[in-house]
């Protein structure tokens, strides 16, 4: 069964949130998450769906934005994706296509064509530290006051996957075994970092993997638009008031607040020393046992 669960410590950081068969989802999700879990399941995936994954704060609406652009050739900005975290599948089937759905869920909520093979998965993943940094910063504007308390509080919540969707670990280790388990071939694995590094190549393989042809002019249009500094400078005034409709609904912020300082490494303006010592030794623990490894600066 699906309850509201309310956690705080003594130094007044306070999480509230919806928990459904161990897992925190964010508040939002309609109704008692069993059955739009259900009905997702039952979803019609059509063969152009892109469905773009991750842990929170991870690059989502980056790969969103690039991918819409190569689905449909078109490198205007078009906001945000559709969750199908909290939209209802009478919503998501009215969709046109080429649909671009989002979600922070693992891999077994997918809708079970997905998890047959139909539609492209993009799976991105950001470095903790950068993701912790980025999540508190934009709890803290939303207008539902579900997390609230001092970034040490957010941090130590954070380290024990008290927090929305859970623990950083537990969603990268989800999507290692997928990894290492699931047959098909319609997912692609995206890392920020690796995206900061070098943005035009990782979006020829995305092209790639979507099986999208473009010439070269076309993809250097692309990778300028989805440099940080351009979009933000862009974004605001291209995008139509209607696609930041569910922005705008959830902050009261007059500039997006997605799109903040779009760095590798601006964990070290706000871990204090302790702190990243803490993380540290937690990170150690338990990244043991994976192979993957993620770069902080
Ligand atoms: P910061 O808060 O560290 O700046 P999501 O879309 O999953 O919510 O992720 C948001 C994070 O991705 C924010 O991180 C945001 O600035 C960053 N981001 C968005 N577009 C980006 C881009 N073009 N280049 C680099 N980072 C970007």
């Amino acid at each position: 069964m699906c309850e509201w669960v309310e956690e705080s410590d003594s130094e007044g950081t306070y999480l509230k949130t919806k928990k459904y068969e161990g897992k925190l989802y964010v508040s939002i999700i309609p109704g008692n998450i069993k059955d739009h879990l259900e009905s997702l399941q039952q979803l019609e995936v059509r063969e152009d769906d892109t469905f773009i994954l991750s842990y929170p704060k991870s690059g989502t609406h980056w790969v969103f934005t690039i991918a819409s652009m190569l689905r449909t050739g078109n490198s205007a900005y078009i906001g945000s994706p559709h969750f199908l975290d909290y939209n209802d599948v009478d919503y998501l089937n009215k969709l046109p296509s080429p649909r671009l759905l989002a979600s922070h869920m693992t891999f077994d909520r997918l809708p079970l064509q997905v998890r047959e093979g139909k539609g492209k998965v993009f799976v991105v993943s950001r470095n903790p530290k950068d993701v912790a940094v980025s999540l508190y910063t934009f709890l803290m504007k939303l207008k539902t006051k579900d997390f609230s308390g001092s970034w040490e509080g957010f941090l130590r919540f954070y380290m024990e996957g008290k927090i929305v969707y859970g623990s950083w670990f537990d969603t990268l280790f989800d999507w290692e075994k997928i990894k290492t388990t699931y047959k098909g071939d319609n997912i692609m694995y995206l890392v920020y970092e690796e995206m900061k590094q070098d943005l035009l190549s990782e979006i020829n393989k995305m092209a790639t993997f979507l099986g999208v042809e473009y010439d070269k002019s076309f993809l250097e249009e692309v990778t300028e638009r989805n440099q940080f500094k351009t979009m933000v400078k862009t974004i605001i005034e291209e995008i139509k008031p209607q696609d930041q409709q569910f922005i705008h609904k959830v902050s009261d912020e007059k500039k997006l607040p997605i799109y903040r300082k779009g760095e590798v490494g601006d964990w070290k303006n706000h871990f204090t020393v302790a702190q990243n010592e803490a993380f540290d030794r937690l990170y150690q623990e338990q990244m043991r046992d994976c192979k993957c490894t993620f770069r902080f600066d």
